[in-house]
């Protein structure tokens, strides 16, 4: 069996197929935490940064394709393992305890990883498939002035933290980057760079539900 097809059928190929797509989506989340940051300076520099993105021209529809497949490799590889985990617990051979032990993240990843889906296609529908002529800083400010929208948004993004605050752990373990004397240091600064990210995202939810005019 090739090396290719064996990292698609053993579950050590499956876990390494999560933690190099989670790394790569965790890539996608700096760039687009970013990039949205440039609301923190009003319309017209979130307008500014969204023309440069579509500056980048039939580039736009090949990293959407290939984000796209990045997504569903993670999905259905974890989905897979999740339905392996079940049925050997129901055969009681199952290593119940993970390395680094049962946190919350642990044991809710299968259930994150649902909302965070359930949570992109909400998204997809409020930013992507939307009236596309309408300038991207209405469509965002229209979606993100409702407070149902913010708390909607807030959840999404708290889940998110979760989900990656264990993530990050377990891909460091498969990948094997860890090493005594440095261990601690590359956790931290992934550990900062992930609460970096999502206080972001969760710092432009509330300047835009508090201050309605920061986009107009
Ligand atoms: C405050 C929070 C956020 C804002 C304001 C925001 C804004 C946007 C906007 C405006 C777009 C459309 C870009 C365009 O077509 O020009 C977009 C796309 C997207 N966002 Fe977000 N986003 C936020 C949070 C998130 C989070 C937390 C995730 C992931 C869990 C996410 C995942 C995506 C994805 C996958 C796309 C589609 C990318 C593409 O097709 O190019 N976003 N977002």
């Amino acid at each position: 069996m090739s090396w290719f097809s064996q990292a698609f059928s053993s579950s050590l190929g499956k876990k390494y197929i999560m933690a190099v797509t989670g790394l790569m989506l965790g890539g996608f989340l700096l760039v687009h935490a970013a990039g949205n940051s440039s609301i923190f300076w009003g319309r017209h520099a979130f307008i500014g940064y969204a023309e440069h993105l579509h500056a980048l021209g039939p580039l736009i529809p090949v990293a959407e394709f290939i984000l796209l497949s990045i997504f569903l490799l993670h999905v259905v590889t974890g989905i897979q393992l999740f339905l392996a985990n079940l049925q050997a617990r129901s055969e009681r051979y199952a290593v119940s305890t993970p390395a680094g032990g049962r946190t919350l993240g642990s044991k809710t990843m299968p259930y994150t990883g649902a909302l965070i889906l359930s949570f992109i296609l909400l998204h997809l529908y409020n930013v992507r498939f939307t009236d596309q002529s309408v300038p991207v800083a209405d469509i965002v400010n229209n979606v993100l002035s409702q407070p149902v929208y913010t708390l909607l948004y807030s959840t999404g993004i708290l889940v998110l933290a979760l989900h990656v605050s264990h993530g990050f752990w377990s891909l460091f373990q498969t990948l094997g980057m860890n090493h005594p004397r440095y261990d601690r240091i590359i956790r931290t600064m992934a550990s900062l760079v992930c609460a970096v990210i999502i206080a972001v995202f969760l710092v432009i939810l509330f300047l835009l539900f508090s201050n309605s005019s920061l986009l107009a």
